[in-house]
């Protein structure tokens, strides 16, 4: 797989991340969630990093409840060392995530006015986008805002933000993030947008209201990230995804894909049926991106079947593992990652 592109490449964009200004001629860059421990005391995991990867996120570390144990302490062990690594091999690192409603520390449910709402959201922006500027050039400003069955009046998730300071913390985050490192990517960064289901349509008209109001009051957004935690049992949507896209694209916003895997369950046993599904259903929803922009990045949501979430919720009937990633449990290539490695090769002119 490429090896990682340095900043030194096209030296006048040096303060964009490497690969929001990959040439138009190079392939798309690929990256994996990354667990901390492992890429340290896992040889082979950090083998396989290293082989496939020009970007990294933390899948943890940069969350509420890792980063802050209470009101007054932040915790940056994780990230630290997520970013050391990235560093000292020429990758590079996003950040997730900034604001979200999910994996949030008790204290938080103490928020109890705007006004304290708007101190913290802003004071935690401040503090880890300015502990990391220049170095973390491409966040998740903010994770999942869109509701899961929106409607016309109550498009945006519950959270605490939304509780106390509406919609508008979602402008606030942006805003804020880009007042303390001007040359960061902001991304907003969502889940089941390609499904072909009544939520996924309201999914993708809520999505694109919410952009387009913030892009006509001149709100700081550069991307918008597309999770991509497929299901097989439910239909990918592509002419509505790639109608999505294009939109965004007309926009003049960049679209990522930012934690692509198949959640397997539904899917047969035998592994390497299973396989050959999985990478069909990553293909599907890659091209159907792929015909209406050029991805800014590519990246999967761990790259080993060794460490994926899907069982936390997904476990399988027949008892058999998930196989959700590119890789398998023992770092081996599955078929996703030749659909991977071809779809960001596709894009070389
Ligand atoms: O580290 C503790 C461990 O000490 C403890 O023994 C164990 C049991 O309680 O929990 C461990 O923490 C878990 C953590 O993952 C690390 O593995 C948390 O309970 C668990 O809730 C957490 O789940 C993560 C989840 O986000 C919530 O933060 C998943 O790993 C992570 O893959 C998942 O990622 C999300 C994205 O951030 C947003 N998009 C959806 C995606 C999948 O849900």
């Amino acid at each position: 797989m490429l090896g990682a592109l340095g900043t030194g490449t096209l030296p006048y964009l040096a303060a964009l991340p490497a690969y929001a200004k990959t040439p138009a001629m190079a392939a798309i860059p690929y990256g994996a969630a990354v667990r901390t421990d492992p890429l340290y005391d896992d040889p082979a995991y950090k083998k396989a990093i290293l082989d496939h990867c020009q970007i990294i996120v933390g899948e943890g570390g940069l969350k509420w409840i890792d980063l802050r144990p209470d009101r007054h302490i932040f915790d940056f062990t994780q990230p630290d060392r997520q970013l050391a690594f990235a560093e000292e091999h020429g990758l590079e690192m996003r950040g997730h995530t900034l604001i979200w409603y999910g994996a949030m520390p008790e204290w938080t449910e103490t928020i109890a006015s705007a006004e304290e709402a708007r101190f913290e959201l802003v004071s935690h922006i401040e503090t880890v986008v300015g502990r990391y500027r220049g170095r973390i050039r491409s966040w998740d400003v903010c994770n999942e805002p869109i509701a899961d069955n929106p409607t016309r009046d109550a498009p945006i998730r519950d959270s605490v933000w939304q509780r106390h300071l509406g919609r508008d913390y979602i402008e606030l985050a942006l805003r804020t993030t880009a007042a303390i490192d001007p040359d960061a990517r902001l991304v907003i960064n969502d889940y089941d947008i390609e499904q072909a289901t009544d939520s996924g349509r309201a999914k993708r008209k809520a999505f694109l209201d919410l952009v387009r109001d913030l892009k006509a009051r001149d709100v700081p957004l550069h991307a918008v990230g597309l999770q991509g935690h497929i299901r097989p049992d439910i239909p990918i949507d592509r002419s509505g995804l790639t109608a999505f896209v294009a939109e965004l694209d007309a926009m003049g916003l960049g679209v990522l894909v930012t934690e692509l895997d198949v959640i397997d369950d539904s899917l047969p046993g035998p592994v390497a049926e299973r396989d050959a599904a999985v990478a069909a259903v990553a293909k599907e929803f890659l091209e159907a991106i792929g015909a209406a922009c050029r991805p800014e990045a590519v990246v999967t949501w761990g790259i080993s079947d060794r460490f994926t979430w899907v069982p936390i919720w997904f476990t399988r009937g027949d008892g058999m593992p998930n196989r959700p990633l590119p890789l398998d449990a023992d770092y081996q290539k599955k078929p996703m990652m030749q659909v991977i490695e071809d779809f960001t090769r596709s894009f070389n002119q």
